[in-house]
C-alpha cells in the first residue's frame, strides 16, 4: 500500500486522517484542491534539529527557509518553535515582519538582492545578510554608509563539489550562479574586501550544497573545503569564524525509494567535522547555523485533490484528472519528482489498478504520479498526496488562470483555514483595462 511508508492513520470510516482529522471531511468544510499541514509534525521536526544540537552541546541556531512556505501561519508556529528565520526577498521580508517574527532572528540570503531589498533589511534590522557576490558588496557598502549603520554579514561561499541531487537544486558545484567560488580566488577577494570592514561586520562563512540530499559526506566534505579556506584567512589576518552556516538541504521521503537519514545523523555528521576541524586549527568552536527548509515541512502536509475525468486507453495507459496539478504542485513537471498517493476515501481498499494522474492543465506534461497503484477509482473520489508540504504552495502559479488553493493547518483535531483559496476576482486584481492612447 502506498500509504506504508507515510506516517498517517486510517479512521474505521476506511478514510485517511491527518492531524486525527478525515480528509474527506476536510475536502467537503475548505473544497479541493488543498493543502492540509499537520502542524505537529511541523512542531516535532523543528524540536528534532534543535534537540540534537543542544544534547550534543554545541552552540548553534536552527533557522527555517521558508521559500519552502511562507505564510503568516507557518512563521507563527516555527517561531514558537525558537527558530531562526531565513528570507530571499523583500516579499518573504515583508511576511516575516507581519507576522511578528523578531528580525534579528532572521537571515536574509539571494544571489541577486536588489537595493531596495537590502535597504529594507537594514531598515528592519535583519540579524544577518549573506553576502552572495561582489556587486552586493558594493551596495551594502553605500547603503551602510549613507544610513550611517552596522550590519553583521556572513560570507556565502561555493565549495565547487557535486551534491548528489537533481541539477536544478545543486548549489554548491563550481558552476554555480551562488556564492563566492573558493577554487578560483573569488571568495579570497571577498574577504579582502570584507574583513576589517567600517560598517560591515564579517561574522562568519556561509555554505550550501544544495536540496534533497542523503548523504552527510558531502556536508563533510563541504565542511572540510570551507576550513581550509578559514585556515587560510586565519594564517593571513587572523580571522576567527565565530558562525558557521551549513545551510539546509536535508533530504526527505517522497516515496518507498526515498531513504532520508534521520535529521539527527545529518546534525551529527556536521557538529563532528566542524569540532575536528576546529580543534586542528586551534581556534574556537563556532557556532553552527543550519537552515532546513524542507526537512521542517515537506512530510508534514498532503494535497487533495478531487478526482474529474478518466479517460482509458487499451493497452496504453489509464488517466486520471484531478482539479489541480502543476500550477499548485510544479515539483513533478520541473524536476521529474515523484510523489506517493492514496484514494483518501478507500485507504482500506485494496490497489487493482493502475492509473496515471494527470492535473488539469492544458499542458501534457502536467502529470502528477505516473503509474500509481489505486483501488478502482471514480470521479469524485478524493486523492492524497503526500509529502507536499515543502515548494508546494510556495511554487504554484496562476497558471491556464487557476486559482491558487487554500491552506488548512491541522493541529489538536482542529482545523484552522490559514491561506483562503483565491477568488476569481483575485485572478484579474492586478489587471486593468487597455485604454488605448489616440
Ligand atoms: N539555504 C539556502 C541558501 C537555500 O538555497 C535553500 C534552498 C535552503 C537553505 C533550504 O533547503 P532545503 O532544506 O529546503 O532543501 N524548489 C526546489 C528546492 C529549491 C531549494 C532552494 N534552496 C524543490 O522543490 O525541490
Amino acid at each position: 500500500m502506498n500509504i506504508e511508508h507515510h506516517s498517517f492513520k486510517i479512521n474505521n470510516q476506511g478514510h485517511l486522517e491527518i492531524g486525527g482529522l478525515d480528509t474527506v471531511q476536510l475536502a467537503e468544510q475548505f473544497g479541493t484542491p488543498l493543502y492540509v499541514y499537520d502542524v505537529d509534525k511541523i512542531r516535532k521536526n523543528s524540536q528534532g534539529f534543535v534537540k540534537t544540537f543542544t544534547e550534543i552541546g554545541v552552540n548553534a541556531k536552527v533557522s527555517y527557509a521558508s521559500k519552502a512556505f511562507s505564510s503568516l501561519a507557518i512563521l507563527q508556529v516555527v517561531q514558537e518553535e525558537g527558530l531562526g528565520l531565513d528570507v530571499v526577498s523583500e516579499g518573504e521580508l515583508y511576511t516575516a515582519i507581519k507576522a511578528d517574527f523578531p528580525p534579528e532572528k532572521i537571515q536574509f540570503h539571494g544571489n541577486n538582492k536588489s537595493i531596495q531589498e537590502l535597504e529594507m533589511a537594514l531598515d528592519y534590522d535583519v540579524g544577518t545578510i549573506i553576502i552572495d557576490n561582489f556587486h552586493e558588496i558594493r551596495l551594502l557598502e553605500q547603503l551602510t554608509k549613507e544610513k550611517n549603520k552596522q550590519v553583521d554579514v556572513l560570507i556565502r561561499l561555493t565549495p565547487g563539489i557535486e551534491s548528489e541531487t537533481h541539477r536544478y537544486i545543486m548549489t554548491g558545484n563550481e558552476d554555480s550562479k551562488f556564492g563566492f567560488n573558493v577554487q578560483n580566488g573569488q571568495a579570497d577577494e571577498a574577504f579582502k574586501l570584507l574583513y576589517n570592514h567600517s560598517h560591515i561586520n564579517l561574522r562568519g562563512i556561509h555554505n550550501h550544497i544544495g536540496s534533497q540530499i542523503f548523504t552527510t559526506e558531502s556536508f563533510t566534505l563541504a565542511t572540510n573545503i570551507l576550513f581550509d579556506v578559514i585556515k587560510k584567512w586565519y594564517e593571513m589576518e587572523r580571522f576567527v569564524p565565530e558562525v558557521i552556516n551549513l545551510g539546509g538541504g536535508f533530504g526527505i521521503r517522497y516515496t518507498k525509494d526515498d531513504n532520508p537519514l534521520p535529521n539527527e545523523q545529518y546534525v551529527s555528521a556536521i557538529v563532528n567535522k566542524v569540532k575536528e576541524q576546529a580543534r586542528q586549527l586551534d581556534i574556537p568552536m563556532p557556532e553552527i547555523w543550519i537552515e532546513p527548509g524542507r526537512s521542517i515541512v515537506g512530510d508534514s502536509a498532503i494535497t487533495l485533490y478531487t478526482i474529474g475525468s478518466m479517460k482509458d486507453i487499451e493497452g496504453v495507459r489509464k488517466y486520471a484528472a484531478v482539479d489541480g496539478g502543476m500550477a499548485d504542485n510544479i515539483r513533478p513537471a520541473l524536476y521529474d519528482a515523484r510523489y506517493d498517493a492514496i484514494i483518501a476515501n478507500k485507504a482500506t481498499k485494496r490497489e487493482t489498478e493502475t492509473v496515471s494522474v494527470a492535473g488539469k492543465a492544458c499542458e501534457s506534461g502536467d502529470m502528477l504520479i505516473w503509474d500509481l497503484k489505486v483501488p478502482s477509482v471514480e470521479p469524485d473520489d478524493l486523492l492524497a498526496v503526500f509529502s507536499t508540504g515543502a515548494y508546494g504552495y510556495s511554487m504554484a502559479s496562476n497558471y491556464n488562470r487557476l486559482r491558487r488553493p487554500a491552506v488548512v493547518f491541522v493541529e489538536n483535531n482542529e482545523a484552522t483555514l490559514v491561506v483562503n483559496r483565491e477568488s476569481l476576482d483575485d485572478i484579474i486584481k492586478n489587471d486593468l483595462p487597455y485604454i488605448k492612447k489616440k
